[in-house]
């Protein structure tokens, strides 16, 4: 079915530092990651602290995009704390993760502020990174999918159809992130299909089979293999293993291996 062509998408594989880094690791890691000879076949994104976006920009390879963590959907004004679209493309940053588990938890984002911020991050010139995911009691109730499409349901209906190719969804299973242990495969290509049906549902197969859907929790360079090979899966969003810019340049590569292979297939 067409909806399953691999191939026709370009893998794409993000570093959530979350609340870590320094100046001069993100200047070593910008470096780093420049020595290396990224695979061109896969698109990279890093996601540091706000702090480090310069360090990082002004270091890193022209093709690597960088992205913040979070966003202010209100534009500039008299908001004490935050930070608008506009000033983060000036920072340099090309794409926003919207709706990561631990901003939905910790800090009480809603479905409602998950849309609002990901449709003006599209607005403002930003790609989204949209991750929705289930915790460990909705998967041992059975009602994974069903979460996981209606964190979608609240927020791509609201983003018009041209605006579709700027979102990379991340499906990412609460009960899989900073555990070590990454989602049995059978579970990862199971929800990633289900989502994309639903997009073939909502929109078309061939629109369906150019939504990049990619996959974190616990990916590191053992595992990034297996899981890239899925039939579903178009990259990662990567956290506590890229911390350290060899081990996620490992898995760059380790996805553009995988990628090939399945291309030659
Ligand atoms: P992890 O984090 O790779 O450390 O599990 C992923 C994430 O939360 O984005």
């Amino acid at each position: 079915m067409p909806a399953r062509v691999k191939t026709a998408r370009r893998f794409i594989v993000g570093a959530n530092w979350k609340c870590h880094g320094r100046m001069t690791s993100a200047r070593a890691y910008a470096k780093a990651l420049g020595d290396a000879a990224l695979p061109r076949d896969v698109d990279v994104y890093i996601a540091p602290s706000l702090l480090h976006l310069h360090a990082l920009r002004d270091g890193m390879p022209e093709e690597v995009e960088i992205a913040a963590q979070n966003f202010w959907d209100g534009g500039d004004g008299a908001y004490t704390g935050e930070t608008s679209g506009d000033m983060l493309r000036e920072a340099g940053a090309t794409r926003v993760i919207v709706g990561h588990s631990e901003r939905r938890t910790l800090f009480g984002e809603t479905d409602d502020d998950v849309r609002m911020k990901a449709c003006r991050a599209l607005e403002d010139g930003l790609s989204v990174s949209l991750c929705v995911g289930e915790n460990a009691g909705v998967r041992s109730e059975g009602g994974a999918v069903e979460f996981c499409i209606k964190q979608l349901e609240a927020v791509m209906p609201y983003v018009p159809e041209s605006k579709w190719r700027d979102v990379v969804v991340v499906y990412e299973p609460l009960w899989a992130i900073g555990t070590g242990i990454a989602a049995e495969p059978k579970k990862v290509q199971e929800m990633h299909a289900a989502i994309r049906d639903w997009f073939a549902a909502r929109t078309s197969v061939a629109r369906a089979a150019k939504m990049r859907i990619t996959y974190g929790g616990s990916v590191n360079e053992q595992n990034c293999q297996s899981l890239a090979q899925l039939e579903d899966v178009d990259g990662f969003l990567v956290g506590n293993a890229s911390l350290s810019a060899s081990s996620f340049i490992g898995i760059c590569k380790g996805s553009s291996v995988a990628a090939r292979k399945c291309a030659a297939a």
